[in-house]
């Protein structure tokens, strides 16, 4: 049944106080599909496993039970709930019922005896309560609180040797039995439980992004257990290799549950801003525009002459030569989540040079821009898409080596290739990318919604149990 909270567990695949950016809700429908699927797996697991030998001393007779196997097992659905009071989860089962055959020998003196027998168990209950934390580091970890198991009853059958005498004694025989299967099975599932709390302890907590930008993803917080859902809230930050913390923090944000679907998640624009802030500050918004990356059907050409409608001086100081655009952000660009759409805020510079024959650069001039932008993003057919239109371009003359100019013209010309370069993207983001999958899961029934502050999706996952073996 440990393998239901297992699966669970998958289902989600992430300390100073702090708002988490990202949160992620299980639903009782998440919960009771992972325990359907652990159930099914330790039923296929439980009808292929072999037990244990099993010795003991019966009036003086000492006995050995080897080559154990299950027969049949008879496995009812568990129960898993959340457990509010524990920070967990109780997981039980009632009515477990399994059919065992093997062979038997027994020792009386130098009198060796032996055969095979079929055993029943009856009525196994096991009731376990587990309950979730958090590390230091910031892993998810899983702890036993209470493991309780009842052996309803144990029925055996010698055959071979001289099993006609013993079998009589089969009813004392029996109690010890139960009581001994009994002691053993809590100590397995609590083993299972350190087993997990392992592999939890063993995940990653940030996951890179590129050479130079990392996800951290600890959880900020102990799991939130209420009866109907599991809340765990993860930092959600962005850092490049310098390690520096963005100048702003994460907003509280609540995502709406939705019963309706295994999991809910809710993305803050802290997280998109505070990797907007790593590029930023890692030096990587900038970009230097040459003329050879225009493509050639463009006229406008990337030189003084051509420059002229717009920037009159330019042909007569610098006739014929090339120029260059560094084109960078001059602030951190920031997103901000409204309801149904995505705003991005961008101010950036552009100075540009002319180049002498022999490379020598000589500024000339340099832009203030400024950008906004109005985004949407919605899932279709399993792919995140999106599309972006341009709200708002401004253009100001913020230094020159070449006197005054008026930016209109030249305004409308940055426009127009914002807007191609706008055109090309969306076609891009209209073609989307691939949620998320890991080799065990992956969502379907996915929607996705703007908010105030937060990207809210909800989904129902898939889990290829498959991959467990
Ligand atoms: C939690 O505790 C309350 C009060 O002690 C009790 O009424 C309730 O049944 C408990 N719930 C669970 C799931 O154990
Ligand atoms: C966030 O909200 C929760 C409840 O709405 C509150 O308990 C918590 O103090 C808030 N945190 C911050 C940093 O505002
Ligand atoms: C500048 O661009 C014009 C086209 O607008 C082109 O005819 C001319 O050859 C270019 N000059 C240089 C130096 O590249
Ligand atoms: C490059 O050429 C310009 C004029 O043609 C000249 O003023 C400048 O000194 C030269 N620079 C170098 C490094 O040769
Ligand atoms: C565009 O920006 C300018 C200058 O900041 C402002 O005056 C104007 O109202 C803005 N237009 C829109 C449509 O937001």
């Amino acid at each position: 049944m440990l393998p239901a909270v297992i699966v669970v567990l998958m289902l989600i695949s992430f300390t100073r106080g702090e708002n988490p950016a990202i949160q992620v809700i299980l639903t009782r429908k998440g919960l009771q599909y992972g325990k359907h699927l652990g159930a099914g797996w330790v039923q296929e697991k439980l009808e292929h496993i072999t037990l244990t030998d099993f010795s003991g001393e019966v009036l003086g007779i000492h006995y050995i039970l080897t080559g154990i196997t299950i027969t049949k097992c008879d496995f009812p659905e568990p129960i898993v709930e959340f457990n509010p009071n524990n920070t967990g989860f109780t997981t039980s089962i009632a009515g477990l019922s399994v059919a065992l055959t093997g062979g038997w020998m027994t020792h009386f003196g130098l009198i060796h005896d032996g055969g095979t027998f079929k055993m029943a168990i009856f009525g196994l209950d096991v009731t376990s309560v587990v309950e979730l934390g958090k590390d230091p580091d910031g892993h998810l970890s899983v702890t036993s609180v209470s493991c309780d198991a009842q052996v309803g009853d144990v029925d055996i059958r010698f055959e071979g040797g001289a099993s006609w005498i013993f079998q009589p004694f089969v009813e004392h025989f029996k109690g010890r039995m139960r009581g001994e299967i009994r002691s053993k099975i809590c100590p397995n599932v609590e083993e299972s439980i350190v087993s997990l709390d392992y592999h939890l302890q063993a995940m990653e907590v940030s996951i890179q992004v590129d050479e130079d930008l990392v996800l951290n993803i600890p959880l900020t917080g102990v799991p939130v257990i209420h009866a109907s859902s599991m809340i765990l809230g993860l930092k959600g930050e962005f850092y490049d290799r310098t390690h520096e913390r963005p100048p702003f923090e994460a907003q509280n944000f609540t995502v709406p549950e939705q019963p309706d679907y295994m999991l809910s998640m809710g993305l803050s624009e802290f997280t998109v801003n505070s990797a907007s802030y790593a590029l930023y500050s890692g030096g990587r918004l900038q970009v230097l525009i040459t003329d050879s990356m225009i493509p050639p059907y463009i006229h406008v050409r990337l030189n003084t002459s051509s420059m002229g409608p717009y920037v009159p001086q330019l042909p007569k100081m610098f006739p014929g030569l090339l120029m260059n655009l560094k084109v960078y952000a001059s602030e951190v660009p920031m997103f901000s989540f409204q309801p149904g759409v995505v705003k991005l805020e961008l101010a950036g510079a552009v100075k540009a040079s002319a180049i002498e024959p022999n490379g020598t650069q000589i500024p000339l001039f340099k832009l203030n821009v400024d950008l906004t932008f109005d985004g949407k993003v919605w899932v279709a057919a399993g792919r995140l898409k999106g599309s972006m239109a341009l709200q708002n371009l401004t253009l100001t003359l913020a230094d020159s080596e070449v006197g005054h100019f008026e930016t209109d013209t030249l305004e409308s010309l940055v426009k127009m290739g914002v807007m191609a370069g706008l055109a090309k993207l969306n076609v891009e983001l209209g073609k989307g990318v691939v949620l998320p999958r890991t080799r065990n899961a992956q969502l379907v029934n996915t929607v996705l919604g703007v908010e105030e502050g937060f990207i809210a999706m909800c989904s129902d996952a898939e889990v290829f149990t498959d991959s467990f073996n």
